[in-house]
């Protein structure tokens, strides 16, 4: 559970979370008009802040809202908020919904001052069980939209995804669309089989994951190749071994699909490799 800390950001002040307020009429709240970002902080260091705050701009372009700050304002306003909480490790927030309107119009009203909204809160080492043992996911069909690509707040779909996984006694969905793999509910996804490591290209099905680069950098450091391709469904349930990749949960073994060993049913050899190499990056750029 991702607790909020003490104290947040709104429109460019820090406050005390339990007093931040917005207006119902906020078109993030009526609309889910905006876009965010998650971005894992270690030991008070924001983590691939620049590649996050890309993304953000092109998602911020994509729906046509004004960026409200320059880059080094909003990097000044991430520091001030790890500060304002006390550093350490950490998941930050950083949504900007395009702000509120006079009342509910879908087509937006000129000159509207976006909101912007920012928390955070501990990001907890996953627990040595949980890397013994790997996590499972269910294979759902994506019910999302067509641009998956834009990180937006809209969040219904994968909400309605997790609770059906949930249900399924599963920890993540990993979506397919049709006979293709589409992305996780909130991860990127990597097969291997004999081997070879795959992940699906960038394209409106699915987000561009910034722990995705870094899992490519950390295979670059291991030697190791990664294809970038479409998977097929049945790839999924006949590979050796299936990560999920995120900003928060960094890169986890899938150990059972639909109830079904992946692989010999627990982490296996790449995955550790990829994990133990993943440390050593993270603490390289922490330190
Ligand atoms: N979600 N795909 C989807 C649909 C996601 O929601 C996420 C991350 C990813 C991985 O992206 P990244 O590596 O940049 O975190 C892929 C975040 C963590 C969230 O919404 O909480």
């Amino acid at each position: 559970m991702a607790e909020a800390l003490l104290h947040c950001l709104l429109n460019g002040a820090i406050v005390a979370t339990s007093d931040a307020r917005i207006s119902p009429l906020d078109r993030g709240f009526l609309f889910g008009d905006g876009v965010y970002e998650v971005v894992p902080a270690y030991n008070g260091k924001p983590f691939r802040l620049e590649a996050h705050f890309e993304r953000l701009l092109f998602g911020l372009d994509a729906l046509e809202i004004v960026n409200p700050y320059p880059r080094a304002r909003w990097a000044a306003l991430v520091h001030e908020l790890i500060a304002a909480n006390g550093g350490g490790d950490m998941g930050i927030y950083l949504q900007v919904a395009r702000g509120a309107g006079k009342g509910r119009d879908f087509l937006p009203e000129p000159h509207i001052k976006p909101t912007v909204f920012g928390f955070c809160w501990r990001l907890a080492t996953p627990k040595p069980e949980l890397l013994r043992r790997g996590i499972s996911a269910a294979m759902l069909e994506d019910i999302r939209w067509q641009r998956c690509d834009i990180k937006t707040v809209a969040l219904v779909g994968p909400v309605m995804l997790k609770i059906e996984a949930k249900r399924r006694g599963a920890d993540e969905a990993i979506l397919v669309r049709g006979d293709r793999l589409a992305e996780g509910s909130s991860s990127a996804v990597f097969v291997v089989k004999e081997g070879r490591i795959a992940t699906p290209p960038a394209s409106h099905e699915r987000l561009p994951s910034i722990t995705r680069l870094v899992v490519g950098d950390v295979l670059d450091a291991l030697g190791l190749l990664l294809d970038v391709r479409e998977v097929r469904r049945d790839e999924l349930f006949a590979a050796d071994e299936i990560w999920i990749a995120s900003s928060t949960r960094e890169a986890l073994a899938v150990a059972l699909l639909d109830g079904k060993a992946v692989g010999r049913g627990k982490p296996g050899p790449v995955w550790r490799r990829v994990f133990d190499e993943f440390q050593k990056l993270k603490q390289r750029e922490a330190s």
